[in-house]
């Protein structure tokens, strides 16, 4: 059976010299991390859990604390962080030290799709027809390291990596994001979120990333009218994965409508005074990942 060549294998005597251009932009990538003090990954493997909420409200709260704040949207299908954190959809403007991010709320500098594409228009991949989906995988982790690589973060204490669903992707932005400080695993207190987190665990355990917690969202409602929390979910899954795995549970969040209709205006519930829990847990979240990372004093 033909076998598909690896990029360090493709010839390429007319000019677009692709493994030399994907070298070229390793190395950028590796020089714009070091001026990162602390990349965090915000995954799960499951989808609609609530990551991008979690990340824009992360990034929210450090930049709303005075650290200086990046949000990489590495959900290229289906990019929200952008929009979650109010970033303007003017057009990126480019420097010869790369793309300039556009800057949220709080002063976070982020970076989407979302602010390549115009309003309703979906990403395609131009493929050569056959074997589309070789050449898909391909050319997303392209944008995915061109993402990262050509965008001039500048210094930051913190960048925050959203990313998509599925356990494949999670991997893909491994092999960019080689080392992370810590990687955020987000799930609800669901079965069938327990089974895919698992998978999540394993790879990363796997990979080496040596600092893995668990947030689990959604973990109750709190009735408006009796005052009374409710949970949302049969199961109890988030708790078991954690005791199963030795994965930490830094987090349990209460579901609150007000997450999401914050979110969804660009202004992130961390960013309201304090009192509401769902704002308050975002926070207590923040503090727990600024305390693992020895950022602030326990
Ligand atoms: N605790 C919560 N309470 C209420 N709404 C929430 C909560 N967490 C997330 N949401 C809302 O649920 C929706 C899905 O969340 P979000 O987009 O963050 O999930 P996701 O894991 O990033 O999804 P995807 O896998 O598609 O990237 C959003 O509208 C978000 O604002
Ligand atoms: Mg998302």
């Amino acid at each position: 059976m033909a076998r598909f060549r690896t990029y360090n294998e493709v010839l390429e005597p007319t000019g677009a010299k692709v493994p030399e251009q994907v070298r070229a932009q390793l190395e950028r990538l590796a020089r714009r991390f070091s001026a990162i003090r602390h990349t965090v990954i915000v995954a799960s493997g499951k989808g609609g859990v609530g990551k991008s909420a979690i990340s824009a409200n992360l990034a929210a709260a450090l930049a709303a604390e005075g650290r200086r704040v990046g949000a990489a949207d590495a959900d290229l299908n289906g990019p929200s962080l952008a929009r979650m954190l109010a970033a303007s959809t003017a057009p990126l403007a480019v420097s010869p030290n790369g793309v300039a991010p556009a800057v949220g709320v709080a002063g976070v500098r982020v970076v989407s799709m979302d602010l390549l594409l115009a309003a309703d228009a979906p990403v395609r991949w131009r493929d050569p027809g056959h074997a589309g989906f070789v050449w898909q995988s391909t050319l997303e982790t392209g944008a995915l390291r061109e993402f990262l690589a050509d965008v001039d973060w500048g210094a930051l204490d913190l960048l925050i990596v959203d990313a998509p669903p599925g356990t494949d992707k999670l991997q893909r932005l491994l092999s960019l994001v080689p080392r992370p400080s810590a990687v955020l695993l987000v799930t609800t207190p669901s079965e069938t979120a327990r089974h895919v987190v698992a998978r999540s665990i394993s790879l990363l355990r796997a990979a080496g990333v040596p600092r893995l917690a668990l947030a689990a969202n959604m973990a109750g409602y709190r009735c408006p009218a009796c005052g009374r929390t409710e949970p949302l979910f049969a199961a109890d899954g988030a708790r078991r994965l954690a005791a199963a795995t030795g994965v930490p549970l830094w987090a349990e969040l209460p579901f609150d409508p007000a997450i999401a209709a914050s979110t969804d205006v660009g202004r992130p519930i961390v960013l309201e005074p304090a009192g509401s829990p769902a704002a308050d847990a975002l926070r207590a979240l923040t503090r727990r990942l600024l305390t693992e990372l020895r950022e602030v004093d326990p």
